[in-house]
Protein backbone atom coordinates (compact mmCIF):
# COMPACT_ATOMS: atom_id res chain seq x y z
CA UNK A 1 0.00 0.00 0.00
CA UNK A 2 1.35 3.41 -0.67
CA UNK A 3 2.73 5.27 2.04
CA UNK A 4 1.49 8.95 2.99
CA UNK A 5 3.09 11.79 4.92
CA UNK A 6 1.77 14.87 6.59
CA UNK A 7 3.92 17.50 8.00
CA UNK A 8 2.92 20.70 9.44
CA UNK A 9 5.22 23.39 10.77
CA UNK A 10 4.46 26.42 13.64
CA UNK A 11 7.65 28.15 13.23
CA UNK A 12 9.49 30.60 11.25
CA UNK A 13 10.53 30.13 7.85
CA UNK A 14 13.13 28.17 8.88
CA UNK A 15 11.36 25.82 10.08
CA UNK A 16 9.34 26.05 6.60
CA UNK A 17 12.53 25.27 4.95
CA UNK A 18 13.57 22.68 7.25
CA UNK A 19 10.09 20.70 6.73
CA UNK A 20 10.78 20.63 2.87
CA UNK A 21 13.82 19.04 3.94
CA UNK A 22 12.01 16.67 5.63
CA UNK A 23 9.69 16.11 2.86
CA UNK A 24 12.70 15.51 0.51
CA UNK A 25 14.16 12.54 2.81
CA UNK A 26 10.71 11.07 3.29
CA UNK A 27 10.43 10.78 -0.70
CA UNK A 28 13.04 7.99 -1.35
CA UNK A 29 11.58 5.91 1.55
CA UNK A 30 8.14 5.79 -0.29
CA UNK A 31 6.35 8.55 0.83
CA UNK A 32 3.93 10.72 -1.18
CA UNK A 33 3.39 14.22 0.87
CA UNK A 34 -0.86 14.46 1.75
CA UNK A 35 -2.78 17.24 2.93
CA UNK A 36 -4.91 15.12 4.85
CA UNK A 37 -4.02 14.12 8.19
CA UNK A 38 -6.70 11.28 8.02
CA UNK A 39 -4.95 9.53 4.85
CA UNK A 40 -1.43 9.50 6.31
CA UNK A 41 0.32 6.25 7.69
CA UNK A 42 3.50 8.95 9.02
CA UNK A 43 2.22 12.59 10.92
CA UNK A 44 5.76 15.02 11.12
CA UNK A 45 4.71 18.29 13.54
CA UNK A 46 7.47 20.55 12.90
CA UNK A 47 7.42 22.73 16.59
CA UNK A 48 8.12 25.87 17.52
CA UNK A 49 9.58 26.83 20.88
CA UNK A 50 9.55 30.64 20.97
CA UNK A 51 6.59 31.55 22.54
CA UNK A 52 4.40 29.52 25.20
CA UNK A 53 1.65 29.39 22.65
CA UNK A 54 2.93 28.04 20.08
CA UNK A 55 4.89 25.18 22.16
CA UNK A 56 1.64 24.82 23.65
CA UNK A 57 -0.61 23.94 20.47
CA UNK A 58 1.67 21.11 19.87
CA UNK A 59 0.78 19.38 23.11
CA UNK A 60 -3.04 19.68 22.22
CA UNK A 61 -2.50 18.18 18.21
CA UNK A 62 -0.58 15.03 19.83
CA UNK A 63 -3.83 14.57 21.88
CA UNK A 64 -5.51 14.83 18.62
CA UNK A 65 -3.50 12.29 16.79
CA UNK A 66 -3.50 10.02 19.36
CA UNK A 67 -7.05 9.40 18.55
CA UNK A 68 -5.91 8.98 14.73
CA UNK A 69 -3.74 6.85 15.78
CA UNK A 70 -5.42 4.38 17.93
CA UNK A 71 -8.50 4.22 15.00
CA UNK A 72 -5.62 3.03 12.27
CA UNK A 73 -3.60 0.81 14.42
CA UNK A 74 -7.51 -0.72 14.85
CA UNK A 75 -8.14 -1.51 11.55
CA UNK A 76 -4.78 -2.83 11.05
CA UNK A 77 -3.07 0.11 9.00
CA UNK A 78 0.19 0.96 10.43
CA UNK A 79 0.96 4.71 11.49
CA UNK A 80 4.23 6.59 13.27
CA UNK A 81 4.17 10.19 14.64
CA UNK A 82 7.25 11.96 14.65
CA UNK A 83 7.97 15.32 16.58
CA UNK A 84 10.71 17.58 15.16
CA UNK A 85 11.32 21.25 15.76
CA UNK A 86 12.84 23.42 18.39
CA UNK A 87 10.47 22.09 20.64
CA UNK A 88 11.48 18.46 20.14
CA UNK A 89 14.87 19.91 21.15
CA UNK A 90 13.62 21.64 24.13
CA UNK A 91 11.26 19.26 25.68
CA UNK A 92 12.42 15.79 23.91
CA UNK A 93 13.04 13.71 27.17
CA UNK A 94 10.19 15.36 28.50
CA UNK A 95 7.56 14.69 25.12
CA UNK A 96 9.42 10.70 24.95
CA UNK A 97 8.40 10.40 29.01
CA UNK A 98 4.74 12.24 28.65
CA UNK A 99 3.22 11.05 25.07
CA UNK A 100 3.94 7.27 24.92
CA UNK A 101 1.63 8.01 21.09
CA UNK A 102 4.81 9.67 19.89
CA UNK A 103 7.30 7.16 17.90
CA UNK A 104 10.50 9.33 17.01
CA UNK A 105 11.75 12.81 18.49
CA UNK A 106 14.68 14.45 15.90
CA UNK A 107 15.68 18.37 16.84
CA UNK A 108 16.55 20.83 14.50
CA UNK A 109 20.33 20.01 13.73
CA UNK A 110 19.35 16.04 13.93
CA UNK A 111 16.82 15.24 11.24
CA UNK A 112 18.98 14.03 8.64
CA UNK A 113 18.44 10.78 10.87
CA UNK A 114 15.39 10.05 10.49
CA UNK A 115 15.18 8.22 7.36
CA UNK A 116 17.57 5.36 9.60
CA UNK A 117 15.54 5.52 13.06
CA UNK A 118 12.39 4.62 10.78
CA UNK A 119 13.60 2.17 8.65
CA UNK A 120 15.06 0.24 11.83
CA UNK A 121 11.19 -0.16 12.15
CA UNK A 122 11.22 -1.12 16.09
CA UNK A 123 8.50 0.88 17.07
CA UNK A 124 8.68 -0.83 20.69
CA UNK A 125 12.00 1.26 21.93
CA UNK A 126 11.32 4.92 21.79
CA UNK A 127 13.87 6.84 19.70
CA UNK A 128 15.27 10.34 20.23
CA UNK A 129 17.97 12.06 18.51
CA UNK A 130 18.49 15.40 19.67
CA UNK A 131 22.08 16.15 19.03
CA UNK A 132 23.57 19.00 17.22
CA UNK A 133 25.08 17.64 14.24
CA UNK A 134 24.48 20.89 12.51
CA UNK A 135 27.42 20.30 9.68
CA UNK A 136 26.83 16.88 9.16
CA UNK A 137 22.51 17.44 8.74
CA UNK A 138 23.13 20.10 5.70
CA UNK A 139 25.86 17.45 4.19
CA UNK A 140 23.16 14.97 3.83
CA UNK A 141 20.12 17.00 2.58
CA UNK A 142 18.50 17.02 -0.74
CA UNK A 143 17.34 20.19 -1.63
CA UNK A 144 14.24 18.95 -3.87
CA UNK A 145 11.08 20.52 -2.33
CA UNK A 146 9.64 23.84 -1.99
CA UNK A 147 7.40 26.19 -4.40
CA UNK A 148 8.03 27.15 -7.83
CA UNK A 149 8.22 30.75 -7.73
CA UNK A 150 10.35 31.52 -4.26
CA UNK A 151 12.87 29.73 -2.55
CA UNK A 152 13.94 29.82 1.14
CA UNK A 153 17.90 28.67 1.76
CA UNK A 154 19.21 28.45 5.34
CA UNK A 155 22.70 29.77 4.94
CA UNK A 156 23.15 30.46 8.50
CA UNK A 157 22.26 28.85 11.38
CA UNK A 158 22.00 28.72 15.18
CA UNK A 159 22.99 31.68 17.29
CA UNK A 160 25.83 32.95 20.18
CA UNK A 161 24.17 36.34 21.31
CA UNK A 162 22.15 35.11 24.28
CA UNK A 163 19.09 37.35 24.17
CA UNK A 164 17.44 37.03 28.22
CA UNK A 165 14.26 35.67 26.66
CA UNK A 166 15.30 33.95 23.48
CA UNK A 167 15.33 30.02 23.25
CA UNK A 168 17.20 30.04 19.76
CA UNK A 169 20.66 29.63 21.12
CA UNK A 170 19.27 26.20 23.18
CA UNK A 171 17.15 25.16 20.50
CA UNK A 172 19.16 25.46 17.11
CA UNK A 173 22.94 25.70 18.83
CA UNK A 174 25.72 27.85 18.05
CA UNK A 175 25.99 30.34 14.84
CA UNK A 176 27.05 27.88 11.96
CA UNK A 177 27.50 29.26 8.28
CA UNK A 178 26.88 27.16 4.93
CA UNK A 179 29.94 27.08 3.09
CA UNK A 180 29.50 29.55 -0.48
CA UNK A 181 30.39 26.81 -2.89
CA UNK A 182 27.31 24.27 -0.71
CA UNK A 183 24.43 27.32 -0.77
CA UNK A 184 25.21 28.61 -4.75
CA UNK A 185 24.68 24.85 -5.90
CA UNK A 186 21.73 24.64 -4.06
CA UNK A 187 20.71 27.99 -5.72
CA UNK A 188 21.29 26.54 -8.95
CA UNK A 189 19.25 23.68 -8.73
CA UNK A 190 16.48 26.69 -7.60
CA UNK A 191 17.11 28.71 -10.76
CA UNK A 192 17.43 25.29 -13.08
CA UNK A 193 13.53 25.04 -12.03
CA UNK A 194 13.03 28.57 -12.90
CA UNK A 195 12.60 30.37 -9.97
CA UNK A 196 13.71 34.09 -9.80
CA UNK A 197 13.71 34.80 -5.99
CA UNK A 198 15.96 33.53 -3.40
CA UNK A 199 15.09 34.36 0.44
CA UNK A 200 18.77 33.53 2.63
CA UNK A 201 17.84 32.88 5.98
CA UNK A 202 19.32 33.04 9.13
CA UNK A 203 18.88 33.37 12.91
CA UNK A 204 21.29 36.29 12.84
CA UNK A 205 21.63 36.24 8.99
CA UNK A 206 24.06 39.46 8.60
CA UNK A 207 26.52 37.62 11.05
CA UNK A 208 27.49 35.09 7.67
CA UNK A 209 30.52 34.23 7.80
CA UNK A 210 30.97 31.05 5.26
CA UNK A 211 34.16 29.98 3.78
CA UNK A 212 34.77 30.19 0.12
CA UNK A 213 36.48 27.84 -2.05
CA UNK A 214 40.20 29.05 -0.94
CA UNK A 215 38.87 28.57 2.53
CA UNK A 216 38.60 32.52 3.01
CA UNK A 217 35.85 33.98 5.11
CA UNK A 218 33.49 35.54 3.28
CA UNK A 219 30.52 38.07 4.38
CA UNK A 220 26.97 38.36 3.37
CA UNK A 221 27.97 41.06 0.69
CA UNK A 222 30.30 38.90 -0.87
CA UNK A 223 27.71 36.21 -0.95
CA UNK A 224 25.15 38.13 -1.86
CA UNK A 225 27.10 39.42 -4.73
CA UNK A 226 28.23 35.87 -6.14
CA UNK A 227 24.63 34.85 -6.31
CA UNK A 228 23.78 37.92 -8.51
CA UNK A 229 25.67 36.51 -10.90
CA UNK A 230 23.33 33.81 -11.77
CA UNK A 231 21.31 35.05 -14.43
CA UNK A 232 17.91 33.28 -13.28
CA UNK A 233 17.71 34.75 -10.08
CA UNK A 234 16.30 38.31 -10.62
CA UNK A 235 15.68 39.48 -6.79
CA UNK A 236 17.76 38.30 -3.72
CA UNK A 237 16.59 38.90 0.13
CA UNK A 238 17.93 38.13 3.38
CA UNK A 239 16.63 37.72 7.01
CA UNK A 240 16.61 37.90 10.04
CA UNK A 241 19.55 41.01 10.65
CA UNK A 242 20.81 41.52 14.10
CA UNK A 243 21.10 45.28 14.37
CA UNK A 244 25.31 45.05 15.56
CA UNK A 245 25.58 42.83 12.42
CA UNK A 246 24.87 45.61 9.92
CA UNK A 247 28.40 46.25 7.94
CA UNK A 248 28.40 49.27 5.96
CA UNK A 249 29.59 46.68 3.07
CA UNK A 250 26.19 45.16 3.41
CA UNK A 251 24.75 48.93 3.53
CA UNK A 252 26.44 49.90 0.48
CA UNK A 253 25.04 46.50 -1.20
CA UNK A 254 21.60 48.37 -1.46
CA UNK A 255 22.88 50.71 -3.46
CA UNK A 256 24.58 48.81 -5.97
CA UNK A 257 22.91 45.39 -6.33
CA UNK A 258 20.19 46.00 -7.93
CA UNK A 259 18.97 42.18 -7.82
CA UNK A 260 19.32 42.43 -3.65
CA UNK A 261 15.68 44.23 -2.55
CA UNK A 262 14.84 47.32 -0.87
CA UNK A 263 13.56 45.97 2.20
CA UNK A 264 15.32 44.48 5.37
CA UNK A 265 13.70 43.30 8.46
CA UNK A 266 15.79 44.37 11.09
CA UNK A 267 14.15 43.66 14.68
CA UNK A 268 15.16 45.94 17.36
CA UNK A 269 12.94 44.60 19.84
CA UNK A 270 12.23 48.10 22.42
CA UNK A 271 13.06 51.61 21.71
CA UNK A 272 14.20 52.04 25.61
CA UNK A 273 18.51 51.09 25.67
CA UNK A 274 16.98 50.24 29.74
CA UNK A 275 15.17 47.49 27.99
CA UNK A 276 17.38 46.40 25.66
CA UNK A 277 20.35 46.36 28.22
CA UNK A 278 18.26 43.87 29.95
CA UNK A 279 17.43 41.56 27.41
CA UNK A 280 20.91 41.49 26.47
CA UNK A 281 20.77 42.97 22.93
CA UNK A 282 24.34 44.99 22.59
CA UNK A 283 23.21 47.95 20.97
CA UNK A 284 21.60 51.27 21.58
CA UNK A 285 18.81 52.99 20.24
CA UNK A 286 20.85 55.48 19.09
CA UNK A 287 22.58 52.60 17.15
CA UNK A 288 19.99 51.36 15.73
CA UNK A 289 18.86 54.45 14.25
CA UNK A 290 21.98 54.79 12.72
CA UNK A 291 21.82 51.73 10.96
CA UNK A 292 18.67 53.12 9.74
CA UNK A 293 19.71 56.28 8.79
CA UNK A 294 22.66 54.62 6.61
CA UNK A 295 20.48 52.14 4.98
CA UNK A 296 18.01 55.29 3.91
CA UNK A 297 21.33 57.07 2.76
CA UNK A 298 22.21 54.15 0.73
CA UNK A 299 19.08 53.59 -0.97
CA UNK A 300 16.69 55.98 -0.30
CA UNK A 301 12.90 53.75 -0.55
CA UNK A 302 14.22 50.90 1.31
CA UNK A 303 11.41 49.44 3.79
CA UNK A 304 12.07 48.92 7.31
CA UNK A 305 10.13 45.75 9.10
CA UNK A 306 10.99 45.04 12.62
CA UNK A 307 9.66 42.64 15.71
CA UNK A 308 8.88 44.00 18.99
CA UNK A 309 8.68 42.39 22.48
CA UNK A 310 5.60 44.25 24.82
CA UNK A 311 6.02 43.74 28.31
CA UNK A 312 9.67 42.31 29.03
CA UNK A 313 10.59 41.88 32.91
CA UNK A 314 10.67 45.46 34.23
CA UNK A 315 9.22 47.73 31.67
CA UNK A 316 8.03 50.79 32.84
CA UNK A 317 5.46 53.27 31.34
CA UNK A 318 8.08 55.69 30.24
CA UNK A 319 10.07 52.70 28.58
CA UNK A 320 7.03 51.83 26.31
CA UNK A 321 6.08 55.42 25.36
CA UNK A 322 10.21 54.83 24.61
CA UNK A 323 9.27 52.32 22.06
CA UNK A 324 6.30 54.37 20.90
CA UNK A 325 8.37 57.29 20.14
CA UNK A 326 10.62 55.21 18.23
CA UNK A 327 8.12 53.70 16.10
CA UNK A 328 6.97 57.15 15.43
CA UNK A 329 10.25 58.07 14.30
CA UNK A 330 11.59 55.38 12.23
CA UNK A 331 7.98 54.32 10.38
CA UNK A 332 8.17 51.05 9.70
CA UNK A 333 6.33 49.36 6.57
CA UNK A 334 5.24 46.57 8.33
CA UNK A 335 5.98 44.93 11.72
CA UNK A 336 5.40 42.33 14.09
CA UNK A 337 4.52 42.70 17.94
CA UNK A 338 4.22 40.11 20.77
CA UNK A 339 3.32 40.21 24.07
CA UNK A 340 6.78 38.69 26.58
CA UNK A 341 6.36 35.21 26.79
CA UNK A 342 8.61 33.70 29.88
CA UNK A 343 10.29 30.71 28.49
CA UNK A 344 11.88 28.40 30.69
CA UNK A 345 15.60 28.49 30.36
CA UNK A 346 16.06 31.87 29.57
CA UNK A 347 17.57 34.24 31.93
CA UNK A 348 14.54 36.61 32.18
CA UNK A 349 12.48 33.80 33.38
CA UNK A 350 13.32 34.44 36.26
CA UNK A 351 14.05 38.47 36.57
CA UNK A 352 12.07 40.02 38.98
CA UNK A 353 9.21 42.49 37.88
CA UNK A 354 7.47 40.40 35.26
CA UNK A 355 4.85 42.70 33.75
CA UNK A 356 1.15 42.21 34.46
CA UNK A 357 -1.08 40.47 31.77
CA UNK A 358 -3.33 42.99 31.15
CA UNK A 359 -0.48 45.99 31.09
CA UNK A 360 0.90 43.94 28.56
CA UNK A 361 -2.61 43.44 26.44
CA UNK A 362 -2.89 47.37 26.60
CA UNK A 363 0.44 48.11 25.63
CA UNK A 364 0.61 45.51 22.81
CA UNK A 365 -2.99 46.74 21.32
CA UNK A 366 -1.89 50.52 21.46
CA UNK A 367 1.47 49.35 19.45
CA UNK A 368 -0.64 47.18 16.95
CA UNK A 369 -2.68 50.37 15.97
CA UNK A 370 0.24 52.68 15.77
CA UNK A 371 1.95 49.79 13.66
CA UNK A 372 -1.17 48.97 11.67
CA UNK A 373 -1.69 52.62 10.60
CA UNK A 374 2.17 52.80 9.29
CA UNK A 375 1.65 50.12 7.07
CA UNK A 376 -1.73 51.67 6.01
CA UNK A 377 0.23 54.89 5.18
CA UNK A 378 3.64 52.67 3.56
CA UNK A 379 1.29 51.14 1.22
CA UNK A 380 -0.86 54.02 0.38
CA UNK A 381 1.79 55.69 -1.19
CA UNK A 382 1.58 52.99 -4.05
CA UNK A 383 -2.24 54.35 -4.76
CA UNK A 384 -1.69 54.65 -8.96
CA UNK A 385 1.86 53.93 -9.30
CA UNK A 386 3.47 51.23 -10.65
CA UNK A 387 4.76 48.44 -8.66
CA UNK A 388 6.84 45.25 -10.35
CA UNK A 389 5.23 41.58 -8.56
CA UNK A 390 6.94 37.99 -8.44
CA UNK A 391 3.81 36.10 -8.59
CA UNK A 392 4.03 33.62 -5.83
CA UNK A 393 0.59 31.37 -5.92
CA UNK A 394 -3.14 31.78 -6.73
CA UNK A 395 -5.80 33.89 -4.63
CA UNK A 396 -9.28 33.07 -2.77
CA UNK A 397 -11.25 34.08 -5.91
CA UNK A 398 -11.30 32.96 -9.90
CA UNK A 399 -8.23 34.01 -12.13
CA UNK A 400 -6.79 36.10 -8.96
CA UNK A 401 -3.51 35.80 -8.24
CA UNK A 402 -1.06 37.08 -5.38
CA UNK A 403 2.53 37.77 -5.13
CA UNK A 404 4.66 40.20 -3.43
CA UNK A 405 6.53 43.66 -4.83
CA UNK A 406 9.70 44.25 -4.15
CA UNK A 407 9.13 46.27 -0.94
CA UNK A 408 7.76 42.95 0.37
CA UNK A 409 4.14 43.92 0.36
CA UNK A 410 1.17 40.96 -0.74
CA UNK A 411 -0.18 42.25 -4.07
CA UNK A 412 -3.37 40.93 -5.59
CA UNK A 413 -4.24 40.96 -9.18
CA UNK A 414 -6.29 38.80 -11.72
CA UNK A 415 -5.45 37.11 -14.98
CA UNK A 416 -6.78 34.64 -17.23
CA UNK A 417 -3.49 33.44 -17.84
CA UNK A 418 -1.15 31.30 -15.00
CA UNK A 419 1.69 34.10 -14.04
CA UNK A 420 2.85 32.10 -11.09
CA UNK A 421 6.40 32.30 -11.26
CA UNK A 422 6.37 35.27 -13.44
CA UNK A 423 7.19 38.54 -12.36
CA UNK A 424 4.62 40.84 -14.08
CA UNK A 425 4.13 45.07 -13.54
CA UNK A 426 1.12 46.34 -12.30
CA UNK A 427 -0.80 49.49 -11.54
CA UNK A 428 -1.84 49.83 -8.02
CA UNK A 429 -5.33 50.75 -7.84
CA UNK A 430 -6.73 49.72 -4.35
CA UNK A 431 -5.30 50.04 -1.04
CA UNK A 432 -7.32 47.44 1.21
CA UNK A 433 -6.96 44.90 4.45
CA UNK A 434 -2.79 45.56 4.29
CA UNK A 435 -2.76 44.21 1.11
CA UNK A 436 -2.69 46.36 -2.64
CA UNK A 437 -4.49 45.04 -5.40
CA UNK A 438 -3.82 45.88 -9.25
CA UNK A 439 -3.99 45.37 -12.20
CA UNK A 440 -1.65 43.96 -14.85
CA UNK A 441 0.08 46.43 -17.47
CA UNK A 442 -0.05 44.53 -20.75
CA UNK A 443 1.92 47.27 -22.50
N1 LIG B 1 17.15 36.42 15.60
C1 LIG B 1 16.11 37.35 15.52
C2 LIG B 1 14.81 36.89 16.15
C3 LIG B 1 14.42 35.48 16.20
S1 LIG B 1 12.98 35.11 17.13
C4 LIG B 1 16.56 38.62 16.22
O1 LIG B 1 17.54 38.65 16.89
O2 LIG B 1 15.87 39.59 16.13
C5 LIG B 1 11.72 36.02 16.31
C6 LIG B 1 11.04 37.05 17.17
O3 LIG B 1 10.28 36.43 18.20
C7 LIG B 1 11.98 37.98 17.91
O4 LIG B 1 12.42 39.02 17.11
C8 LIG B 1 11.16 38.44 19.08
O5 LIG B 1 10.50 39.64 18.79
C9 LIG B 1 10.16 37.30 19.29
N2 LIG B 1 10.44 36.57 20.53
C10 LIG B 1 11.51 35.81 20.80
N3 LIG B 1 11.43 35.34 22.07
C11 LIG B 1 10.29 35.82 22.60
C12 LIG B 1 9.65 35.71 23.87
N4 LIG B 1 10.19 35.02 24.86
N5 LIG B 1 8.46 36.35 24.05
C13 LIG B 1 7.90 37.07 23.06
N6 LIG B 1 8.46 37.21 21.85
C14 LIG B 1 9.64 36.60 21.60
FE1 LIG C 1 17.21 34.96 19.86
FE2 LIG C 1 18.65 37.13 20.29
FE3 LIG C 1 19.70 35.10 18.94
FE4 LIG C 1 17.79 36.59 17.83
S1 LIG C 1 19.84 37.29 18.41
S2 LIG C 1 17.91 34.37 17.82
S3 LIG C 1 16.50 37.08 19.58
S4 LIG C 1 19.11 35.09 21.07
FE1 LIG D 1 10.45 28.73 16.47
FE2 LIG D 1 12.71 27.46 16.41
FE3 LIG D 1 12.11 29.16 14.48
S1 LIG D 1 11.75 28.27 18.20
S2 LIG D 1 10.89 30.65 15.54
S3 LIG D 1 11.04 27.26 14.93
S4 LIG D 1 14.11 28.84 15.38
Amino acid sequence: MEQKVYIKSYGCQMNVYDSDRIIDLMKPLGYQLTNNQDEANLIILNTCHIREKASEKVYSEIGRIKKLKSAKNDKGQEFKLVIAGCVAQAEGEEIKKRAPVVDVIVGPQSYHTLPNILKKNDTDTKKINTDFLTHEKFDNLNYESGNSSSAFITIQEGCDKFCTFCVVPYTRGSEYSRPIKDILKEIEKYSDRGIKEVTLLGQNVNSYHGHDSNNKERSLDYLINKISENESIKRIRYMTSHPIDMSNDLIKCHQYNEKLMPFVHLPIQSGSDNILKRMNRKYKVDKYINVIDKLRKSREDIAISSDFIVGFPGESDKDFDLTMKLIQDVKFSIAYSFNYSRRPGTPAHNFDSQIDENVKKARLSAMQTLLKKQQNDFNKQFLNKHLDVLVEKKGRHINQYVGRSIYNQSIFMESKKDLIGSIVNTFIKENTNFALSGVLNTK
